[in-house]
């Protein structure tokens, strides 16, 4: 996420739920909780009582996994390089940049170093800034860490850099560019030799854009606020874009999200309760596509906004499928969707909502997970109850649901009826007294512990500022700059349950500071982290999105360029692992089942502190990753493996 992406801006959300700025000292003290931390939660909870969802493949047998005891590799010190830095030991190769094409057959158009490349070829290159990303194995439900899919978010794009001329003589043209550079990816990849490429042409290629007609299923399809003029049973919507993180479902398919969708429309008149709620204003955040796309006016289109800010399913496996928004899943602006699965088979997905004093939520699925009936689970999204958390300053915490006609989400208070609750899902949350959190990013869910869940929660400068919500338990720190991490455990070890116990896994920081901004971290020193994942065997991977102008500020000063660390919840030691070349954030990852080869997203390379490049200097910052041989930076794919061919961080 850039600095042109307005999340930062000012706080949409005047609920009046807690803040318990009288505990703040009561939570200080609770790092204790989380230096014991990693001992006092192991006794009850590390043994594993339940099937890994290692590998999320279904009708095939996971391949065993040696859980990881400890980290080995040398961590890497911080850097402010205009390179990938990586332990000694291991290689990082460019894979799939903006701009190359995706391999779809008879239409892999080269990527022109002056950007000159039109709409039409865009539309078959991989997107700008690269963002969440999954691995899926080929064929489906094998095993194979040498042949896959990876599906790939291209969250926004710097029209400094997508056009020669930036923003100059503003046209239909560069709108639809635009348009064609966000959306996902899907690629065929293949480790051939030492070597993984991606596979050229490809019947499973293809990009999906801000105009692929997506269906739209669960219960606001066809509602009368989905309905528009171009789509008047309110069914299908053209395109997605913002898309930040993401999930992956054991069925095989890819869960995209749509984050600050907001930034993208303008209304111009008066703003609506839902314009105020989500932030969408007189004018969007720079991307002027609205000027030459009315159904990004809301003047024009009242209703195209609300046809935003959902989970997107995607079947990766076939190129022809529809992409479908799951509203069931509700509509925030959602970084992730993180899948659990219950004991009872039931679908549990785990979602923050990025932006200040947002909320973190939950769906439960009511079906149940069919291992060999993978058009069953097709559905299984389409039905459930969403749910958002209240962490409690014991230590507890509740899941409230948000169900029409309960705890006063009634017509009275303006829900109608499921599909709106879901519509204005934040003002829902707002009623139900849900906890305001420090900008909710990645969710992780433990591989052997699905009813243990980790939340980066990457910074909120604004917390017990003037007018603002004050420190709680939960989000400990007034001017948390730096971010943290909390961590819970679902009750009866269910991820359905109503009900958990929390505690701060780890507080970030920059040691050469005093006080609260020194962080708990154990080890290696980060901040605003964003990206976190596990990898099967149980390593907890971190990537830290610092903007530009943040890490100018003096707290940051010496924290190096954004990077990718690991951590195992046993010690909760930190080691850091990569380091980006100069602009970037590090964000989306994935592993192989064998967890030898780990994909990384490289995003926004070059960055400036301005709202977007300079066309006349695109290297002003960064040439990543072509050098002085290429015409700008390039959000890229990155393959990392060891030279040995060992599993990746023991
Ligand atoms: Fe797109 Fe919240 O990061
Ligand atoms: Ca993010
Ligand atoms: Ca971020």
């Amino acid at each position: 996420m850039s600095k042109l992406i307005k999340t930062d801006d000012s706080i949409v959300n005047s609920s009046d739920n807690r803040a318990f700025s009288d505990l703040v000292s009561a939570q200080l003290s609770r790092r204790s909780l989380l230096k014991g931390g990693a001992g006092a939660v192991a006794a009850g909870l590390f043994s594993p009582l339940f099937a890994p969802l290692a590998g999320l493949a279904e009708a095939a047998t996971p391949a065993p996994v040696a859980r990881a005891v400890a980290l080995a590799f040398e961590p890497v010190p911080i850097a402010v390089r205009d390179s990938v830095v990586v332990p000694d030991g291991y290689t990082a190769e460019v894979l799939y940049a903006w701009g190359d094409p995706t391999g779809i057959r008879g239409r892999m158009p080269a990527f022109k170093p002056d950007a000159s490349n039109t709409a039409a070829e865009q539309a078959v290159q991989a997107g700008m800034h690269h963002d969440g990303m999954a691995y899926f194995t080929l064929p489906f439900g094998a095993q194979s860490s040498r042949r896959g899919l990876l599906a790939i978010n291209h969250e926004y794009i710097d029209d400094g850099l997508l056009h020669p001329d930036g923003m100059k003589d503003w046209s239909e043209a560069k709108v639809a560019k635009a348009q064609a550079a966000v959306g996902v990816s899907v690629i065929e990849v293949e480790h051939a030799g030492d070597n993984w490429r991606v596979v050229r042409p490809s019947s499973f290629a293809r990009r999906i854009t801000a105009q692929t007609p997506c269906d739209i299923a669960g219960p606001a399809r066809g509602h009368a606020l989905m309905r528009t003029e171009a789509d008047p049973k309110g069914t299908t919507v053209l395109g997605t874009f913002n898309n930040c993180a993401n999930g992956q479902t054991p069925w095989g398919t890819y869960l995209t999200c749509e984050e600050n969708w907001s930034d993208f429309f303008a209304n111009n008149g008066t703003l609506t309760e839902d314009d105020k709620r989500y932030g969408i204003k007189a004018q969007d955040a720079g991307y002027r596509w609205s000027e030459r796309d009315f159904r990004f006016d809301r003047q024009v289109t009242p209703n195209e906004p609300y046809r935003f800010g959902w989970v997107v399913e995607i079947d990766p496996y076939d190129a022809k499928s529809r992409p479908v928004k799951r509203t069931a899943l509700g509509r925030v602006k959602h970084e992730g969707a993180t899948v659990s699965l219950a004991p009872d088979g039931r679908v549990v997905v785990y979602m923050g909502d990025d932006q200040r004093f947002e909320y973190i939520y939950k769906f439960v699925s009511s079906g149940k997970y069919k291992p060999h009936d993978r058009k069953a689970n097709r559905t299984l999204l389409d039905q459930g109850t969403l749910y958002v958390a209240r962490f409690d300053d014991d230590n507890g915490g509740r899941w409230l649901p948000l169900v029409h006609g309960q705890h006063g989400l009634t017509a009275d208070n303006g829900f109608r009826d499921q599909a709106e609750v879901l519509i204005h899902t934040r003002r829902a949350a707002d009623k139900v007294g849900a906890t305001k959190m420090d900008r909710p990013e990645w969710i992780a869910v433990h591989p052997e512990r699905p009813w243990e869940l980790y939340c980066t929660l990457t910074n909120n400068s604004e917390r017990g500022t003037d007018g603002k919500p004050g420190t709680d338990a939960a989000n400990p720190r007034a001017k948390n700059i730096f971010g943290h991490i909390i961590r819970w455990q679902e009750a009866g070890n269910d991820p359905t349950s109503d009900s958990f116990k929390w505690d701060l896994f780890a507080l970030a920081g920059n040691p050469t500071l005093d006080g609260a901004s020194k962080g708990t971290v154990n080890g290696d020193a980060f901040g605003s982290p964003d990206g976190l994942k596990f990898s099967s065997n149980g390593i907890l991977w971190i990537q830290t999105d610092v903007s530009t102008s943040t890490l100018n500020q003096k707290e940051y000063a010496n924290m190096g360029n954004n990077q990718m660390l690991a951590t195992l919840p046993e010690n909760g030691q930190v080691r850091r692992f990569l380091t980006g070349p100069n602009g970037c954030e590090i964000t989306g990852l994935a592993f192989t089942p064998d967890n030898r080869t780990l994909f990384v997203n490289i995003q926004h390379p070059g960055e400036t502190s301005s709202e977007r490049s300079d066309p006349a200097q695109p290297k002003a910052v960064s040439s990543w990753p072509d050098g002085d041989a290429g015409g700008r930076p390039r959000s890229a794919t990155v393959v990392i493996r060891r030279r040995d061919g060992g599993v990746i961080g023991v």
